[in-house]
């Protein structure tokens, strides 16, 4: 019985076992497409995810991420309602319909509407006399009143250019264009105001043509909620949140199977449950309906999860037994950990995955929350483990080893990474890798590079001959960013 162990033992595989063998191209890496579904409903131009870690997503970075292309997922480190405010932060960043519009009615007094206009740094508002929609008024229009005018319906304009609520993106640009306005009040069939719609936001929206927006133009927002937080995962649904991540350090758990089972008829949002690392997990919560797997367990640069556990599956392995299965079921697959280059993400996708989730390489972003810090002249970032003492102490518990009232066991270390600029960059970096790999392998969509794909292992000294070698590296390019230097 014990020996059988070993006689049947598996080989597992990681980024760093294996290469991916060039296939002939038809396909310039500048003309892939690398769009990937994210859930069984949400589908991201750029598959990249920021992780739940309270050193790398709250709503900069969320809102960094969505812009770009891909989302954030904000953690849970903190209470519901701070969990709430940084979604909504999110959801407003870039509405195109602005839903609880300031307005002035039209005896409001010049030098109210003067000071609501400068205090919350707006340049016109809606005049409305009940809730009807009576006029408009402009930051040019008090500019140039004469002194004797006192009262908003002395200067408003009141033939007022306005659309109907269910007016779409394109038809408000071309009211505003055409008509040279800078604000487009939507009303209702009672002419009530409900909404408005400014170039100002049309002109931020044209600036990130890939960015993931809901079907009223805000930008998309994913958030963690512990296995048991059902309450959680509802309030943030009713925030507006476009994706729950059940986050969890062993989502094959018999109590988390049945508090999934709990959440998914209570939400009504795509459900992405993790972490796992084998088909078997995977099978559970398929047949619980989630939308999307999240897999990875311990491959994480701050995991000290195998080491402390002795568990885990190197994770390439782990994604594409997971990716076997629920490829068949029409769930995709995030691969979560590890990725310290660009090509472990092309890696990741050739192993099955759907998109990928990353927490070093964002957290010494601009946009991540941990703290800035120079050591030996170089700048960094914080970067901890959501299993680390430091943020276990901060209310993590429930992810990582709390074993007693106040004894943890930490599955995760706290650090520093290198500091990496902008977000963006980052995501330009990496999006480039991507696309020079599916170059490589002849793969003009990441479903090509999924399905036909091959891998080819290597040795420690392929490995070696892999990175720069037999020269000391003077100038780091910045998607090759050595920690030792
Ligand atoms: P990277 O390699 O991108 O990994 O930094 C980020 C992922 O690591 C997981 N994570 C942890 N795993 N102990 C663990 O075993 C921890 O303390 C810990 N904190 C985060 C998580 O899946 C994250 O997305």
């Amino acid at each position: 019985m014990f020996e059988d162990k070993f006689q049947k033992v598996k080989e597992g595989f990681t980024f760093d076992d294996v290469l991916l063998i060039p296939f002939k191209a038809f396909v310039e890496p500048r003309d892939v497409d690398v769009s990937s579904r994210l859930t069984r409903n949400i589908r991201l131009r750029v598959p990249i995810l920021s992780s739940p870690m309270d050193t790398v997503t709250e709503a900069e970075m969320a809102i960094a991420m969505a812009r770009y292309g891909g989302m954030g997922v904000i953690h849970r480190n903190m209470s519901t309602n701070e969990q709430i405010l940084l979604v909504r932060q999110v959801k407003r960043e870039e509405s195109i319909i602005i839903r609880d519009v300031h307005t002035v009615d039209p005896d409001t007094p010049l030098d109210v509407v003067r000071s609501i206009m400068k205090n919350k740094h707006i340049g016109g508002l809606p005049v409305v006399s009940g809730e009807k929609l009576v006029g408009i008024v402009t930051k040019r229009d008090i500019e140039f009143a004469d002194k004797h005018k006192k009262t908003v319906s002395d200067i408003m304009v009141s033939k007022v250019i306005s659309a109907g609520d269910d007016i779409t993106i394109e038809q408000a640009t071309e009211i505003l264009f055409k008509n040279r306005i800078e604000k487009l009040p939507l009303v209702d069939k009672k002419g009530r105001l409900v909404g408005l719609i400014t170039a100002k936001d049309i002109f931020t929206r044209e600036k990130f043509p890939d960015a993931t927006r809901d079907e009223e133009g805000k930008l998309m927002v994913s958030a963690a909620v512990g296995p048991f937080d059902i309450d959680r995962a509802i309030n943030l649904e009713k925030e507006g949140v476009d994706m729950i991540v059940v986050d969890t350090a062993h989502a094959h758990n018999q109590n988390v199977l049945e508090s999934v089972k709990k959440m998914r008829k209570n939400i009504g949002v795509d459900l992405v449950v993790g972490n796992i690392a084998t088909r078997s997990a995977a099978e559970d919560l398929i047949a619980l309906d989630v939308d999307g797997l999240r897999v990875g367990i311990g491959p994480g640069s701050i995991c000290t999860t195998r080491i402390i556990a002795g568990i885990g599956v190197p994770q390439l392995t782990a994604v594409s037994e997971v990716a076997e299965y629920a490829d068949g079921q029409g769930v995709p697959v995030i691969s979560d950990g590890g990725i310290r280059y660009s090509g472990d993400i092309v890696k990741a996708f050739a192993a099955g995955a759907n998109s990928v989730m990353l927490g070093s390489l964002f957290a010494g972003t601009d946009e991540s929350p941990g703290a800035e810090m120079i050591i030996n002249g170089r700048k960094y970032k914080s970067y901890r483990g959501m299993g680390s003492i430091g943020a276990i102490q901060k209310g993590a518990s429930d992810r990582y080893g709390k074993l007693g009232q106040n004894k943890f066991v930490a599955e995760g270390v706290e650090g520093a990474v290198p500091y990496r600029g902008k977000v963006h960059e980052v995501l330009f970096q990496l999006v480039g890798g991507l696309k020079s790999g599916m170059g490589y392998s002849g793969a003009k969509d990441i479903e090509e590079l999924r399905k036909n794909s091959r891998f080819i292992r290597i040795t420690t000294n392929g490995l070696k001959e892999s990175h720069p070698h037999d020269i000391r590296v003077l100038t780091e390019p910045p998607n090759y960013q050595n920690y030792e230097l």
